[in-house]
């Protein structure tokens, strides 16, 4: 078993997702890598009992990324810090020769995704790759598969999503993801963007172009002293693109939208696609449920699949038995330390967010802000 010791910078909530799914590596039974948490950096020392209780391994606290980087027994860094220091901190940690699993949106903006992706050119031996869990689910996998063994025929449209309503309540209290200058100008489409993009990129459904419709709902929000602030990214994105079918040619809209304010979706992710021969359809919001209609030339008979445990890494859970987002960090970082072990990946489907794709999404999220400025259809 190879064990690869890892830091963690940033080590709020999505940090302690990864040092959760490191203690529940136990789970996967075929892996012959394994992850091991030796340090965490965070400018807040509250989060630390938390580590200290849970991870008698960790060996280093501190509250400078730069000492983190300096351990020489840190081959690999999860970076998961605002959107602001995406840049700097990315950048010094491929600089610094560790592997990077970092959040999205990778960079506040183009300029600073740029930066990265330049950092990451001139150092083509360290693995980089953008954190993305959905697709790991079990009926995104199964979707996968069907559009390599080209179950769908020519693509009639796709729709991908994320919605959720962590904003719908307007008394809620302002925060970072609220705030252009930790969050940037992309609001709700750097902070839930590449969710929805990551599933139609792997699968070559590039947009060409974009129509954006931006909505901002909430203009003024409570910070810690009750005094209303203004809150000024925006709340939600509606994105109409073309795509060219990368199998059959020609052209199908693609839309992805990614929501804040969304009623009646706490934290909905959606991918479907609609083809001459088949259709397919899944959501988060019933993650069992894998619905799939296959055109034959007479009946469309919506077929609706109960998907169960069928995961891309094998775990020790039954096959019948419910898969969750928690599974869906743990295959996402399987996925990770395999290819970080082996040099490949598994499959395409079960694979991180490259660095390129972080790229197109940058393209297309400026090019959603520039139509929606000037009403315009806007290349990506
Ligand atoms: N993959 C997902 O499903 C998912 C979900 C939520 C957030 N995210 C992404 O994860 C990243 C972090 O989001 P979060 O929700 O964990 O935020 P968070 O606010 O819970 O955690 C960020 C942490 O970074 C720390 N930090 C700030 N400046 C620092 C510095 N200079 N050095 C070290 N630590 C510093 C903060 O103290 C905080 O604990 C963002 O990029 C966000 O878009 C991804």
């Amino acid at each position: 078993m190879r064990i690869i010791k890892f830091g963690i910078i940033g080590a709020g909530l999505m940090g302690r997702e990864f040092a959760s799914a490191c203690a529940r590596w136990c789970h996967l039974t075929k892996m012959n890598v394994r992850p091991e948490l030796v340090a965490v950096c965070d400018r807040n020392p509250v989060i630390y009992p938390w580590y200290r209780d849970n991870f008698p391994a960790i060996r280093q606290f501190t509250d400078d990324y730069h000492e983190l980087l300096a351990n020489p027994e840190i081959e690999a860094v999860y970076c998961a810090v605002p959107h602001n220091l995406h840049r700097e901190i990315y950048c010094a940690i491929i600089n610094a020769g560790k592997h990077m699993l970092g959040e999205k949106p990778f960079g506040i903006d183009k300029e600073a995704n740029d930066a990265i992706l330049r950092c990451c050119m001139e150092h083509p031996k360290i693995l980089v790759r953008c954190s993305s869990e959905f697709p790991f689910y079990p009926a995104m996998q199964r979707i996968g598969r069907m559009i390599e063994e080209d179950f769908f025929g020519q693509v009639i449209e796709v729709n991908s999503g994320f919605l959720h309503s962590s904003d719908l309540n307007p008394e809620k209290m302002i925060n970072w993801k609220r705030m252009i200058e930790f969050n940037g100008e992309y609001g709700c489409m750097g902070d839930l963007g590449m969710h929805p993009c990551h599933f139609p990129f792997r699968a070559g459904y590039i947009p060409k172009n974009v129509r954006a419709i931006l909505s901002k709902l909430v203009d003024k929000r409570p910070d810690k002293d009750g005094n209303m602030v203004p809150c000024l990214t925006w709340d939600n994105a509606t994105l109409l693109c073309e795509s060219e079918d990368p199998l059959h040619g020609g052209i199908f809209p693609l839309t992805i939208k990614t929501q804040r304010i969304a009623p009646g979706e706490t934290d909905t992710w959606y991918f479907e696609i609609k083809g001459m021969k088949g259709c397919a359809k899944w959501s988060s919001k019933n993650p069992r449920r894998l619905e799939l209609l296959e055109y034959k030339g007479s009946d469309q008979a919506v077929q609706q699949i109960d998907m169960g445990y069928e995961s891309t890494f094998p775990t020790i859970t039954g096959g019948i038995f419910e898969f969750g987002f928690t599974d869906s960090i743990l295959q996402m970082w399987a996925s990770f330390l395999t290819e970080l072990a082996e040099g490949k990946t598994v499959s395409r489907f079960a694979s991180c967010v490259t660095p390129k794709e972080t790229a197109l999404s940058h393209r297309l999220f400026t090019a959603a802000l520039r139509s929606w400025k000037n009403t315009s259809t806007e290349t990506v």
